[in-house]
C-alpha cells in the first residue's frame, strides 16, 4: 500500500491541499494527506484564526476528513511545507496521528519539489501514549 506510487499520490495530495491553506497570520502554508485502511487519501490544510490559539494544523484537518469519510486507520501520511528544514508534524499532530496510526506508519515530509525526509511515527513519537492504554485490564 505504501509503495512509491502511493507515496507520490500522497505527496501530490498534500501539495494540492497546501494551496488551500488559510494562513494570513503566519504566512506558513502546510498541507497534509493521509492514506486510510481502504486505500483512500484524505487531505487537509492549516486553517488559522484571528484568535491565534484557535488555529488548526493541516494534519488535524486531514484527520477530520478521514474520520468523516468513515476511515478508521492511518497507514501513511505526507506533510508538505516550505522551509529551510524539512517540515515535520508538530508535537500535537504527532499525537493526533498516533490515535489512528501504528508506530511503523511512514510519514513523508516534502516540499514543493522533493521528498526531503521519511520517518516512522514511532521515530517521531517514541514510547507514546495511545488508545491501548485506556483498555481496562
Ligand atoms: N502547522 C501545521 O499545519 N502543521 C504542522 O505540523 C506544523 C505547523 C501550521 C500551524 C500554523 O498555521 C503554521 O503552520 C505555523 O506554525
Amino acid at each position: 500500500m505504501t509503495d512509491e506510487p502511493t507515496m507520490q499520490r500522497l505527496v501530490a495530495a498534500a501539495r494540492t491541499a497546501r494551496e488551500r491553506a488559510h494562513a494570513p497570520y503566519s504566512h506558513f502554508a502546510v498541507g497534509a494527506a493521509l492514506l486510510d485502511e481502504q486505500g483512500r487519501i484524505h487531505a487537509g490544510c492549516n486553517i488559522e484564526n484571528a484568535a491565534y490559539p484557535q488555529s488548526q494544523c493541516a494534519e488535524a484537518s486531514a484527520i477530520a476528513h478521514l474520520v468523516l469519510a468513515g476511515g478508521t486507520r492511518i497507514l501513511a501520511a505526507a506533510v508538505v511545507g516550505v522551509a529551510d528544514e524539512p517540515v515535520t508534524p508538530c508535537g500535537g499532530c504527532r499525537q493526533r496521528l498516533r490515535e489512528f496510526a501504528a508506530d511503523g506508519a511512514p510519514i513523508w515530509v516534502a516540499d514543493l519539489h522533493t521528498v526531503r525526509a521519511q520517518y516512522t511515527l514511532g521515530q517521531l513519537l517514541p514510547a507514546s501514549f495511545g488508545p491501548a492504554h485506556l483498555l481496562r485490564p
